[in-house]
């Protein structure tokens, strides 16, 4: 059995009647090239369909490369494929909905072609298999999948947009196909907005409830993800720095004889939007009569889905616009626009990058847009420059590419003039700012979060401990406190003393709280912490004259009981080069979540969403720990999640840890009691010894042995609890 099968309507190859009989070709497209750098590490299956009739050698081929035909016939092709697939989900997730067309039959067809891809998959697959199943032609999988295997792990990925739900809405069978995804663990897009789409879509379709990005189902959850893909750059970089590719930049560059080249790459698809790129084109013809001889513009289409007719049209609007052009603009031995429709080869593709000056991607909608980070990665040193529409799911990412509308078409034409014109210098700082990203979010790292998600085990259910009224607990910890020689106190601040407050820094102790804590610091050889999250500063202005003992940043730094004390870092902090490559990754999770901040402290680096929409931020802050994790596979550092705050630190610096030195120091202590509320107390209680007492504040899961509704209630508790005959010996 397979530890992963992959599973796609197209397989990496297509048949093809040849001269010689029966022959592969690699196919085209984006999906592809996501897929190939994956499977090519040996580990997995690849289910999908070859798209004609394998002859025994092929089948010998397909068997010896790891990929599993599902035979899909010419009639049921024309409905599943040619029609539900491509002519009414393709066109309405790209907004298109005027070339939708909708027929039953052809959905029953897909319907059955999709059980048909399940029930191949389940015979490659067992308990421990993961599947990964990916876009908008096998949407149902998931579903039939689950009822095969129920216990299977499930990815699914779409390479599409997700539109808008006032879109999503319009396909009849839109409850079917939502419920058919539902099958899935996790459902991955390329980008924050589809996810919203989806989440949004399936709240008002289907009615679920959704936290935090984890749709709520009978039993199970699914998770909503945000996984943009990214390019193979060893690969794509290796293809265009051949010597093949070198003689080829030299020919390219004898053929543009000094002018300037401007490069586009598409499927022809009308997503692609060839047809608005030509009228840009020409537009910058009219308006620019300094470059209109000094410009070559070379327009790769690659055929794609040929027997239907919406793309014959736009081929043929494509071909009559090429003519008209050149027709127009064209001298004797100099035609503007070089449109060659046919694919090319990796090496041919790789010498176009590089020759390029400008590379012009504009679809109308694409999921994402490999092509325009393709470009990015075979740029020389004098680099080129990349204008990209900002509808591709690329756009996020590469922000510093000159940025258009493709429907603005003279604010198109305007942008091609300013690439041509854009100074070497900031051509370079452009592309090193986007290079830097494409290598960070390659797709390697796109695998490693997808399948590091449907890997994670389903989250293991905490109980929540027994709910104490303050008076109870105090009755029942007083004894054991009483008859201590040596009790030591663990007590985090926010949350647990003290109530939250919008403005972190306005939730200064009340008198009440000193109170309390020079009561404990009084009794007789009693210790009291106070560990907390803060940084040192404010805990030294706060809490330094009393004397007490006092942990920041999670166990960053502690400062011994004693009012002159010295803060002492803990071992565990090291080298701190690691924040400049988290720093911007949570500066941009800021940016897409208002009300969001960074916060900089000595050990840690700190994304705070308090003053958030809460239920946007936790799914934010949930996408920015699994960011992190894959990021920062390997290195020292931990990401933990706390109330209201994602906290990124050096490892083995924890409260856990802070409280075990703090034994091993001070100690032996025959009572001891921790309170916390979040997860950063956690790590507190989990490294207590048995006999310790821990309180969680608050409802909800916790290692502790009892919870307190309220920081109201831990000061109620402590009071009482120091109250009475404990409070007595202290006296005396
Ligand atoms: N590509 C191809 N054959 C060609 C030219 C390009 O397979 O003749 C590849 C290109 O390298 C890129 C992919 O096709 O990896 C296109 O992916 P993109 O995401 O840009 O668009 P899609 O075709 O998936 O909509
Ligand atoms: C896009 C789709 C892929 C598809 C590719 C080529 O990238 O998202 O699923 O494989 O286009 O299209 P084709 O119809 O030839 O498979």
């Amino acid at each position: 059995m397979a530890s992963l099968v992959l599973v796609s309507n197209r397989l990496p190859v297509t048949v093809r009647r040849g001269k010689q009989g029966a022959e592969l070709v690699r196919s085209s497209g984006g999906l592809v090239s996501a897929l190939e750098p994956v499977h090519a590490r040996g580990e997995s299956l690849w289910v999908g369909n070859l798209g004609g009739e394998p002859t025994r050698h092929v089948e010998r081929e397909l068997t010896a490369s790891r990929y599993v035909n599902v035979p899909v016939s010419a009639a049921e092709t024309r409905d599943y494929y040619l029609g539900y697939s491509n002519s009414a989900l393709w066109p309405l997730f790209h907004y298109f909905q005027e070339r939708c067309v909708f027929s039953r039959s052809q959905f029953a067809t897909y319907r059955r072609v999709n059980e048909r891809f399940a029930e191949h998959v389940a015979r490659h697959s067992d308990g421990a298999t993961r599947v990964w199943v990916h876009d908008y032609q096998l949407m149902l999988v998931p579903g039939f999948l689950r009822k095969l295997l129920p216990a299977a792990r499930i990815g699914f990925f779409l390479h599409t947009p997700f539109p808008s739900s006032e879109i999503f809405r319009l396909l009849p069978e839109r409850e079917e196909i939502l419920d058919g995804l539902l099958g899935a663990d996790v459902i991955g897009v390329h980008t924050y907005d589809y996810a919203r789409h989806l989440v949004n879509t399936l709240r008002r379709v289907k009615g679920v409830a959704i936290r935090e990005g984890l749709v709520e189902l009978d039993g199970r959850n699914v998770q909503i993800a945000t996984q943009p893909v990214g390019i193979d750059l060893k690969k794509v970089k290796g293809a265009a720095y051949t010597q093949a590719a070198e003689s080829r930049v030299n020919e390219l560059r004898g053929m543009l004889a000094g002018r300037r080249m401007i490069l586009g790459v598409d499927r022809l698809d009308y997503t692609k939007a060839l047809p608005l790129k030509l009228e840009a084109f020409r537009k910058f013809l009219e308006r620019s009569t300094r470059w209109r001889h000094r410009v070559i513009f070379i327009q790769i289409a690659v055929p794609s889905r040929t027997e239907i007719p919406s793309y014959r049209h736009q081929k043929e609007e494509v071909d009559r616009l090429v003519g008209e052009i050149n027709g127009a603009y064209g001298t004797p031995g100099r035609t503007p626009i070089h449109y060659v429709f046919r694919s090319i080869s990796p090496t041919e593709l790789g010498a176009l990058y590089r020759a390029a000056d400008v590379a012009f991607v504009a679809p109308v909608r694409d999921g994402m847009n490999l092509v325009a980070k393709e470009y990015v990665a075979c740029q020389p040193e004098d680099a080129g420059v990349l204008v990209l529409s900002e509808f591709a799911g690329a756009a996020p990412e590469l922000r510093e590419a000159i940025r258009v509308n493709p429907y603005d078409i003279e604010g198109t034409a305007e942008a091609l003039e300013k690439a041509l014109e854009m100074p070497v210098a900031e051509r370079q700082r452009r592309m090193t700012a986007m290079l830097r990203r494409i290598e960070l979010s390659d797709v390697h790292a796109w695998e490693r979060r997808a399948l590091r998600s449907l890997e994670a085990p389903r989250p293991a259910v905490l109980g929540a401990p027994a709910m104490y009224e303050p008076e109870a607990l105090a009755d029942k910890l007083r004894p054991a406190l009483r008859n201590s020689r040596a009790p030591l106190f663990m007590f985090d601040y926010d949350g647990t003393l003290r109530e939250f407050v919008a403005v972190p820094s306005d939730a200064r102790p009340t008198a009440a709280i000193m109170r309390l804590l020079e009561a404990a610091a009084s009794m007789s050889k009693a210790r009291v912490f106070l560990i907390s999250g803060r940084d040192r500063d404010s805990m030294t202005s706060w809490f330094g004259e009393l004397g007490i003992g006092l942990v920041a940043e999670h166990g960053a730094f502690r400062r011994n009981p004693g009012t002159g004390a010295e803060w002492v870092a803990s071992p565990g902090l090291a080298d701190a080069r690691w924040k400049d490559e988290v720093r911007p990754i949570l500066v941009e999770y800021a940016q897409r979540t208002p009300g969001a901040s960074v916060e900089e402290k000595t050990g840690s680096l700190a994304w705070h969403f308090r003053n958030a929409e809460q239920d946007l931020a936790l799914w934010q802050a949930r996408e920015l720990n699994s960011h992190l994790e894959e990021y920062l596979v390997g290195a020292p550092i931990e990401v933990m999640q706390g109330a209201k705050i994602v906290e990124v630190r050096q490892q083995g610096v924890t409260k856990g840890a802070a409280f075990k030195a703090v034994v091993e120091e001070l100690g032996p202590f025959d009572f001891i009691l921790a309170l916390g509320d979040d997860t950063t107390d956690e790590d507190t209680f989990a490294a207590l010894p048995e006999s310790a007492h821990s309180v969680h504040v608050g409802e909800g899961s916790s290692r502790a042995s009892a919870s307190l509704a309220s920081p109201a209630a831990v000061r109620g508790f402590i009071r009482s609890l120091l109250s009475g005959p404990a409070a007595t010996q202290a006296a005396g």
